[in-house]
């Protein structure tokens, strides 16, 4: 499977941050907003990832992560010329994916909980297996606001509304998709929406009418962040700063996930912690190497 993670956007929910700075390369507290969806690609042993990316903004991108090769990674980038929607990063990434199965990723994200990616991998396995989509519910307070699932008790999708005035559940569709291979030829074929977009919920919906597509609740247990408004952006720095503090270990933090997944050895971490050396965040990146923090759970 080869991850596709959408940095491109026009992020308006967040001006005047975002009117000359690209919101995913934003502080959520101590590292930028993007290494957060990364972080949970490569914890879900996924090494080949793809940034979509406006024009702008792609040297930026670059020169935070190369050709991955220093996380032990590959890493590409395409281009979104303009934020035309969500579903077109799919028919923009069709080289990159070749024959493979879709993770899809929003860059504005955050995922946090026990067991999370344990979770998440059950359904990476299925799409790998049986094909066919996978979404995520997550519940919320104001489903008014989100595009809302309905399911049966077997997790297949009955039905998906956008801001639905009467919601048939409180579950938000989450910015985390798994596809099978199909999915690019079903973005092909997706016209544009009243607002101009190409919107993913027509691709999930083609998924749904051949009874292929099937959802996993994230539970109480788990937090998610959309972190495109001004107070969820600071709720979601708020978050992390919290669970670093309280239990001493980092979420989020992609050089550690390539060191314990083995991706990288202890002389490459140390070369990535040196220039952050002077950083709570570098210090900690030198510890995992004098083995200090013991039994890290990576899993979030
Ligand atoms: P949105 O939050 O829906 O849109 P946006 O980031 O442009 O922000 P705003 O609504 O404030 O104007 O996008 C969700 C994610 O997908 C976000 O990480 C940006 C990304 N994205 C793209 O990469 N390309 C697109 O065409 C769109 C619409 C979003």
């Amino acid at each position: 499977m080869k991850a596709i993670i959408l940095a491109g956007g026009s992020g308006t929910r967040l001006y005047p941050v975002t009117q000359v700075v690209n919101k995913h390369l934003l502080p959520i507290y101590n590292k930028p907003m993007i290494y957060y969806p990364l972080s949970l690609v490569m914890l879900l042993g996924i090494k080949s990832v793809l940034f979509i990316v406006n024009p702008s903004d792609l040297s930026s991108f670059q020169k935070l992560f190369g050709d991955g090769s220093k996380l032990g990674m590959d890493i590409e980038y395409k281009i979104q010329e303009k934020p035309n929607g969500l579903a077109e990063g799919l028919i923009i990434a069709e080289d990159f994916i070749g024959n493979d199965n879709i993770c899809y990723i929003l860059g504005d994200n955050i995922f946090f909980g026990h067991d999370l990616v344990k979770v998440i991998n059950e359904a990476k396995i299925e799409v790998e297996k049986k094909g066919g989509a996978y979404i995520f519910g997550y519940s919320v307070k104001d489903p008014e606001r989100f595009g809302i699932i309905e399911f049966d008790d077997e997790g297949n999708v009955l039905s998906i509304e956008e801001k639905p005035q009467n919601p048939k559940s409180n579950y938000a569709i989450v910015g985390l998709y798994f596809y099978d291979n199909k999915a690019i030829k079903i973005a092909k074929n997706v016209q544009p929406s009243g607002r101009g977009e190409l919107e993913i919920t027509s691709v999930n919906e083609e998924y749904l009418k051949n009874n292929n597509l099937k959802v996993k609740l994230l539970g109480r247990g788990f937090a998610w962040f959309d972190a495109g408004t001004h107070d969820s952006f600071l709720e979601a720095g708020e978050f992390v700063a919290t669970i670093e503090r309280k239990t001493g270990f980092m979420v989020g933090c992609i050089e550690e996930i390539a060191y314990r997944n083995g991706w990288i050895n202890e002389e490459q971490l140390l070369k990535l912690a040196y220039p952050l050396r002077k950083t709570d965040y570098g210090k900690y990146l030198m510890e995992l190497v004098k083995d200090q923090i013991v039994g890290g759970n990576i899993a979030f």
